[in-house]
């Protein structure tokens, strides 16, 4: 066998290893988790009722590879066109969902920033109402075929609050998230376009989740803002996405505090927050036993998957196998779901474990 046709042979073993591990899923934007088939379909519905003339080229910019953070962001304005109506909505849920459950992931927690409007009847709360139907849905279908989902997917939602809202519709979110509890909400997620708006906007929505028991995760370190990372860093949220651009002293300050950072390697590469997987943070993280879980963030607008995630973290930071049983495991110790749970996770492993020695 030539070293080429070693190499070949070694990948497919690792991406097949990668997509049989039994994952957690922490970090997943809903409206950026959509396969492109469905979102061209989508456009296709739009473009018959004429509801999307103000995008003639629609096409190119779902399919366009390699976008930089702000191109990214005008994805995210395409589709939410293209995603308002509730029947979509549901639509699209329950596709994300078969998609994880299809390479084992056995814990999701989705996130969405609930939206209102007028032209379609729909308000923050049938947005929701409209995500947990897709959940329903998808549950009923893995059910029909359990026999290929053997450990099943368990799926949390995370209401996101969108870095353009304002304080009181921020807060609107939080009520919501906690009229949703018993159906599955179990945490708020600030995130958005990172040079658009103030943190400190949301800081009272964030406080008041906090003390009704609500845990938080807030997108940090996502382009160079120091302040901001260190009045973050000083709400100490439950867990932090991606954290990719701190200052020395702030990696010192991360360090102390052990908040767990949701790691998402080919969105911080696609979107220039990261220069190139050499330099990404997870080596020092890692090697520190920093608490950490990895993540896909957008696995339809950056065409990857969690499988995918852990092959490059193995082939880039040289980890083996168990390393990666191993990662896959800890992170049930992240998520923001409640401990029975948890515990139904940790069973999941212990039972896997032997075969991924
Ligand atoms: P949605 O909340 O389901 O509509 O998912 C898409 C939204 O997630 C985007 O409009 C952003 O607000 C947020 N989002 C997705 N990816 C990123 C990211 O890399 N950084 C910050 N926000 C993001
Ligand atoms: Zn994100």
């Amino acid at each position: 066998m030539s070293s080429n046709q070693a190499q070949h042979r070694a990948r497919e073993i690792l991406v097949r290893y990668c997509k049989r591990l039994p994952k957690i899923e922490l970090h997943a934007h809903l409206n950026g988790s959509i396969r492109d088939s469905t979102l061209l379909e989508l456009a296709q519905e739009h473009d018959q009722r004429g509801t999307i003339s103000s995008y003639p080229n629609v096409r190119e910019i779902i399919l366009k590879e390699d976008r930089s953070l702000q191109e990214c962001f005008k994805l995210f304005d395409v589709i939410h066109v293209l995603t308002t109506d509730h029947s979509f909505i549901t639509r699209i849920t329950k596709e994300v969902i078969e998609d994880f459950a299809a390479e084992n992931v056995v814990y999701l927690e989705l996130r969405t920033t609930p939206k209102s409007n007028v032209l379609t009847g729909m308000t923050k709360r049938s947005y929701v109402e409209a995500v947990l139907a897709g959940i329903t849905k998808a549950n009923l279908v893995l059910c029909e075929n359990h026999q290929l989902h053997a450990h099943g997917i368990q799926v949390r939602l995370l209401l996101s609050i969108d870095r353009r809202e304002t304080t009181d519709q921020a807060i609107e979110t939080v009520k919501l998230a906690l009229e949703m509890k018993s159906h599955g909400v179990v945490g708020i997620d600030l995130s958005g376009n990172p040079v658009t708006g103030n943190w400190k906007t949301f800081l009272p929505a964030l406080t008041y989740a906090r003390q009704c028991g609500l845990p938080v995760t807030l997108h940090c370190g996502e382009v160079h803002n120091p302040d901001e990372v260190e009045e973050m860093l000083a709400f100490h949220p439950d867990r932090l996405g991606h954290a990719c651009v701190l200052q020395e002293s702030q990696w010192e300050r991360l360090h102390n505090l052990r908040i767990p950072v949701e790691v998402c390697f080919t969105s911080n590469l696609r979107t220039g927050c990261v220069k190139s997987i050499c330099d990404h943070h997870f080596a020092w993280l890692y090697k520190t036993h920093y608490p950490l879980v990895i993540c896909t963030d957008d696995r339809g607008v950056f065409s990857t998957n969690l499988s995918s995630e852990y092959a490059i973290a193995a082939t880039s930071f040289d980890l083996s196998e168990h390393d990666l049983f191993e990662l896959a495991k800890n992170a049930t110790r992240f998520i923001f779901a409640e401990e029975p749970l948890k515990r139904h996770l940790d069973r999941i492993f212990a039972g896997v474990e032997p075969n991924y020695r």
